[in-house]
């Protein structure tokens, strides 16, 4: 094996990212620069990333990004040996546009290009940040990402199962909406919960007594709904400790399903290793109940910092690394994917996530 640098590119939703990573074999990969460029002040009047707005701000910025990207690792592109590319899933404008430049560049300088999914990449950081063995069961948790994966080899995905509506991050955030808290909706639902009793609204865990692996988080968001609703209706208003009950009543109905599902997903497979990435991973009351569920199995727990758990091209860079040392290359007809499940096997999914405005 030999030692390898790439850029990364990402441009699926709504973050615009470059980054180098190298591996020398036998040594912890290092990400020699990593810069993402958010857009969410750009969508924010509209409530929601709008995709024409978000793959002109991609292909008006990745070529700045790549720049400074490769400027903080102090390398010309002559020095890489590689350009890996998210190439779905996504929003088909803003994966074409970073599809486009890398392409480009390799048709340009030479370079191998990688196509890499962009799940892969979110699934493949436990790999960068702490060098974990396949296989590891990995638990995607963000506004669009809800799904266990057992991930078996840099290609080797097998989709245990996953909400069959909303990701918990999006219910956070309705929730949020619902009780007058501001946007993002995780962290504001996190600081009332902290004020208040988790146990005084009885909410739904739905589907907890199934079997699988299988999760849904949209009839719980209707529960607080009603449940605000039936409180308002009774006191003429939402006094600050009904708000403070109702966000830790939330929390745990949501930190009981992700650790039960989890640890069915754990007993069913026997895998050693737990990782979870992703946005709603930051929430310390569902982290620390994933980690004393870990610690109860004997099973290590891998929690990557949060800036690698959020869209960034670091991950990129990695599973491009790992994958162009499996199978080689793409050529120049790789195209941009708008669907693109990471386990080929496992059903399509029924509409979970932002409804395709992140994969
Ligand atoms: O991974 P991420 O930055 O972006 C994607 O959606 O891919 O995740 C953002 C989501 C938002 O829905 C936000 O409300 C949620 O993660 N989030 C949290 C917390 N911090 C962020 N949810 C619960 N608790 C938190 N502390
Ligand atoms: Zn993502």
């Amino acid at each position: 094996m030999h030692s390898l640098t790439l850029l990364g590119i990402e441009s699926s939703c709504d973050d615009t990212a470059a980054a180098v990573v190298r591996h020398v074999p036998g040594a912890a990969p290092q990400i020699l620069a990593s810069v993402v460029e958010g857009q969410t002040a750009l969508h924010a009047a509209f409530g929601g990333v709008v995709p024409e707005i978000a793959a002109r701000a991609h292909a008006e910025r990745i070529d700045h990004c790549i720049e400074v990207a490769l400027a903080q690792a102090g390398l010309s592109l002559a020095a890489l040996d590689g350009i890996a590319v998210t190439a779905g899933p996504g929003l088909i404008g803003g994966v074409l546009s970073g599809v486009m430049c890398a392409k480009g560049l390799a048709a340009a300088t030479g370079l191998p290009l990688i196509g890499v999914n962009h799940l892969a990449g979110h699934a493949l950081t436990p790999r960068l940040t702490d060098m974990v063995e396949f296989p590891y069961i990995m638990l995607l948790v963000s506004g669009g990402h809800c799904q266990f994966l057992r991930v078996d080899g840099p290609a080797d995905f097998t989709r245990l199962g996953g909400s069959i509506d909303d990701a918990p991050g999006e219910a956070f955030d309705k929730v949020a909406k619902i009780l007058g808290l501001p946007q993002p909706g995780g962290p504001a639902v996190q600081a009332e919960a902290a004020q208040g009793d988790a146990r005084r609204i009885p909410l739904p865990r739905p589907l907890l007594d199934r079997p699988g692996c299988d999760m849904s988080f949209s009839g719980l968001k209707t529960a607080v709904l009603r449940a605000r609703d039936g409180l308002m209706a009774g006191l003429g208003g939402l006094r600050q400790q009904d708000r403070a009950d109702l966000c830790a009543g939330f929390q745990r109905a949501v930190a009981d399903v992700l650790t039960e599902k989890s640890r069915r997903a754990l007993l069913d497979s026997g895998v050693a290793h737990f990782a979870v990435a992703g946005g709603v991973a930051a929430n310390t009351e569902i982290r620390s109940r994933l980690l004393a569920l870990c610690e109860r199995l004997g099973v290590s727990f891998l929690a990557p910092p949060l800036a690698l758990c959020t869209d960034n091209a670091a991950m990129i860079a990695w599973a491009g690394i790992e994958q162009f040392r499996q199978r080689g290359a793409d050529d120049l007809t790789l195209s941009a994917r708008p669907r693109w499940p990471l386990d080929q096997k496992s059903p399509a999914l029924l509409g979970s996530g932002k409804k395709g405005a992140k994969a």
